[in-house]
C-alpha cells in the first residue's frame, strides 16, 4: 500500500500563521519581533536559503535584516558585525549563514552569537540546554520540525525504535536528544558513514530519519514495512530535462520507499518548509523572553 504523503508545507504554513498571531500579539505588547541574518559571501544556495527566511519574517509581521559581507572579510569584521547585533535591541534573533568562506572557522563565529539570540541553537551553552532537557535554550530548526510533524501528523513515538542516518550537530545529535527525551520516549539509534551494514539499523526502525545529503542512499528493501520516513537531505543533481537543469533529491529513493512506508516526507515539501517556520518560531520566543525581561515588574532582587 502506498504511504501517507506528509505535507510539511502544509502543516510549515499553518504554523506560520500561528506565529503570525504571537506576533500580532507581541507588537500589540510594544515589541516586533526582530531576526537578522548575516551572509558572507555568495554562495547561490545560501542567498535562496536567507532570501527565503526573510521573507517568511515579513509575511509574519516580523522586522528582519539581511547583513551580507563581501565573502574576503576578516574574521574581525564579522565578529565586529555579530556583536553589534548582539547589542541591538530590535534584533532578537540572529543566525550565522552557514557555510562561510573556507578562512573563516564557523565554531569561533557561532560561539560569538549571543545564547539569548542564537536561533538556530548552535551556541554550545544551546546545544547543553537541548541535550539536558532545559527548555530555556534553543533547539535547532531542523530537528524541532521533525518533532513538530511527529506531533502534528500523530506518530506515535513512545517505546517505538527511531534510525537516525547522520551524526549532524544541526540535525541528528539534537533530534536523537529530543526523540529519547521523556514524552517522546523513543528508543534511538543513531548511524553514520562507519556504520557496519547500514540496512540492518534501517529495517528496524519504526520512525527512520535520514539525513546526510547522498541522493537515494535509502533503497526499499532498507525499510520495515509501516515505518515513518522523514527525508532531510537536499542535494542538486544536474538534469538537462528540468526547467532550471538540476532537480533537487532527498536521501529516500521516494518511489521505492513509499510502496513500503506508512508515512513519508517529500523533498521537497516534507521537512525542508518546517525548517523556516521553527525558525520563526525561536525568533519570536526570543523576543518574548526579551519582552518580558525588559518589562518584568518584580524587581531582580526581590526574586
Ligand atoms: N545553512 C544551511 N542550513 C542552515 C541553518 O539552519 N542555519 C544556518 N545558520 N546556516 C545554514
Amino acid at each position: 500500500m502506498a504511504a501517507r504523503i506528509i505535507d510539511g508545507a502544509a502543516v510549515a504554513r499553518d504554523i506560520r500563521a500561528e506565529a503570525a498571531a504571537e506576533v500580532a500579539q507581541l507588537r500589540a505588547e510594544g515589541t516586533v519581533p526582530g531576526l537578522a541574518v548575516v551572509l558572507v559571501g555568495n554562495d547561490p544556495a545560501s542567498e535562496v536559503y536567507v532570501r527565503s527566511k526573510t521573507r517568511a519574517c515579513h509575511e509574519a509581521g516580523m522586522h528582519s535584516r539581511l547583513v551580507q559581507l563581501p565573502a574576503q572579510s576578516t574574521a574581525d569584521e564579522l565578529f565586529g558585525t555579530i556583536d553589534g547585533l548582539n547589542a541591538d535591541p530590535g534584533i532578537h534573533g540572529m543566525l550565522v549563514q552557514l557555510p562561510l568562506p573556507p578562512h573563516l572557522n564557523p565554531k569561533l563565529f557561532l560561539e560569538r552569537v549571543s545564547p539569548a539570540k542564537d536561533v538556530d541553537g548552535f551556541h554550545p551553552m544551546n546545544v547543553g540546554r537541548a541535550f539536558v532537557g532545559d527548555p530555556n535554550g534553543f533547539v535547532p530548526a531542523t530537528p524541532e520540525g521533525i518533532m513538530e510533524l511527529l506531533r502534528r501528523e500523530r506518530i506515535d513515538t513512545h517505546g517505538k525504535h527511531a534510525v537516525i542516518v547522520g551524526r549532524s550537530l544541526i540535525v541528528s545529535k539534537p533530534l536523537a536528544s529530543l526523540l529519547m527525551a521523556p514524552g517522546p520516549n523513543a528508543t534511538v539509534t543513531l548511524c553514520h558513514r562507519h556504520t557496519a551494514d547500514l540496512a540492518q539499523h534501517t529495517r528496524m526502525a519504526d520512525i527512520l530519519v535520514v539525513a546526510v545529503g547522498k541522493p537515494g542512499l535509502i533503497t526499499g528493501d532498507m525499510v520495515k514495512p509501516g515505518a515513518a520516513v522523514f527525508d532531510v537531505g537536499v542535494t542538486r543533481v544536474d538534469d538537462p530535462a528540468a526547467p532550471k537543469g538540476y532537480l533537487i533529491r532527498g536521501d529516500v529513493d521516494f518511489d521505492a520507499v513509499s510502496q513500503v512506508a506508512s508515512a513519508i516526507t517529500p523533498v521537497p515539501g516534507g521537512v525542508g518548509p518546517m525548517t523556516i517556520a521553527m525558525l520563526l518560531r525561536n525568533t519570536i520566543t526570543a523576543a518574548r523572553r526579551a519582552h518580558d525581561r525588559t518589562h518584568r515588574r518584580t524587581p531582580a532582587v526581590a526574586r
